[in-house]
């Protein structure tokens, strides 16, 4: 079974053909135009840019996916979209190319939520889908979602939790928009936290006792565990709450109001040592919380899974801690490797795949994008 699978839901274009051979994954082929560099001179996405973007380039990547994958159209089995969540006018793009092609060449045509996507993405890496024991928790963190799914099985969701506000990806982002750092956010901030030394009294507080031994220290180890002492704390929101929600807006206020403060109180080479500190506390800050509440729900739903998936869980240091966390709880951890976190048309077509074997076919004269579709 091959399809033909189309992503523009956002910022990105991408086509891929993907196909299933016993229950294992394969991308016969994945090309993604990203128009990251034009929307970062904003500061953001600017959804009218991202259209016409995408209308200059989608037949090119339709195009050469087919080529990568060596295939004709005759080759295609099914035609794949995503139809939302996203910008609408972004959708509209992929949404109504896909009804064209399905029309005119007469393949089925399948419509995919893009939360879906993140959700299986790990299956894009030839993790075989038997593999996965469900009940699982799916946690899918991107720029507009933060949200815990119970998996039941393939096809079977519930959402059991979501953010009252701002996601997570959008809080990195909104937070490195504060700090100076540029758009996107995520990865700016985690470039900027690993500038920070890891102590080497990582268990010391700076206190009497690690003065002490500084005293016998080298300049740059005494640097270090200078660094260490400026404590920087932001708050946890609905760390503790009784429920699988999440909050993040809080957290990017106090960044403001914490930031504004240093920035009048500081002088600019203080700043500078600050700002590594600052985006070190506000990355830990949201794994923290996500941790925390996917850990509880898969704890209440006796999950032998947990599935990750979305742009954030690009992030190093969430992905090493969410390893080191499920390790300890002997809970299995299934997460996309770092090309397919993003926006990408391999986890449209994977998708696809269970919707295919389900006939879940849609007319394309009936289809339209949904910005707001929710997954459950
Ligand atoms: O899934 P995605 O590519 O697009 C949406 O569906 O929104 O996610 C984009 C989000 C952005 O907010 C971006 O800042 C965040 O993912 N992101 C990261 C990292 N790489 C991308 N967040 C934290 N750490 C990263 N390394
Ligand atoms: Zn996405």
């Amino acid at each position: 079974m091959k399809i033909l699978s189309i992503e523009t839901s956002c910022d990105e274009t991408a086509a891929a053909v993907v196909e299933n051979k016993r229950g294992e994954f394969n991308a016969c082929s994945n090309v993604v135009s990203s128009q990251i560099k034009i929307h970062a001179q904003y500061g953001g996405i600017v959804p009218e840019v991202a259209a016409r973007l995408h209308i200059e380039k989608i037949i090119l990547i339709i195009n050469q996916t087919l080529k990568d994958a060596k295939m004709t159209l005759d080759n295609i089995d099914y035609i794949a979209v995503c139809a939302g969540p996203g910008l609408i006018s972004s959708l509209m793009v992929g949404v109504e190319t896909a009804k064209a092609l399905a029309f005119a060449c007469k393949k089925p045509l399948i419509k995919i939520n893009h939360l879906e996507g993140h959700l299986l993405s790990f299956l894009s890496d030839k993790t075989p889908a038997r593999q996965i024991r469900f009940p699982a928790i799916g946690l899918v963190v991107s720029g507009g979602h933060t949200q815990l799914i119970l998996v039941k099985n393939y096809l079977d969701y519930k959402l059991i939790g979501e953010t009252c506000d701002d996601a997570a990806g959008e809080t990195f982002d909104k937070a490195a928009k504060i700090l100076g750092l540029g758009y996107p956010g995520g990865p700016a901030i985690s470039a900027c936290a690993e500038k920070v030394q890891s102590s080497p009294f990582e268990n010391l507080r700076v206190t009497k006792d690690a003065f002490f031994v500084m005293l016998r220290l080298s300049k740059h180890d005494k640097k270090r565990i200078t660094d260490y002492g400026l404590r920087i704390s932001l708050p946890r929101p609905m760390l503790h709450s009784n429920d699988f929600d999440f909050s993040f807006a809080g957290l990017k206020t106090a960044v403001l109001y914490a930031w504004n403060d240093f920035q009048k109180r500081r002088k600019a080479t203080e700043l500078s040592r600050l700002r590594p500190l600052m985006a070190k506390e506000i990355q830990q800050a949201i794994i923290d919380v996500l941790i925390a509440k996917t850990l509880k729900a898969a704890t209440k739903f006796k999950a032998k899974t947990i599935i990750l998936g979305g742009g954030v869980t690009a992030n190093e240091e969430l992905r090493r801690q969410f390893i080191k966390k499920t390790d300890l709880k002997k809970i299995k951890l299934v997460l996309p490797s770092i090309p397919m976190t993003g926006d990408n048309a391999v986890m449209i077509g994977v998708a696809a795949h269970f919707h295919a074997k389900a006939k879940n076919f849609v007319s394309p004269f009936k289809l339209r994008a949904n910005p707001e579709w929710e997954l459950t």
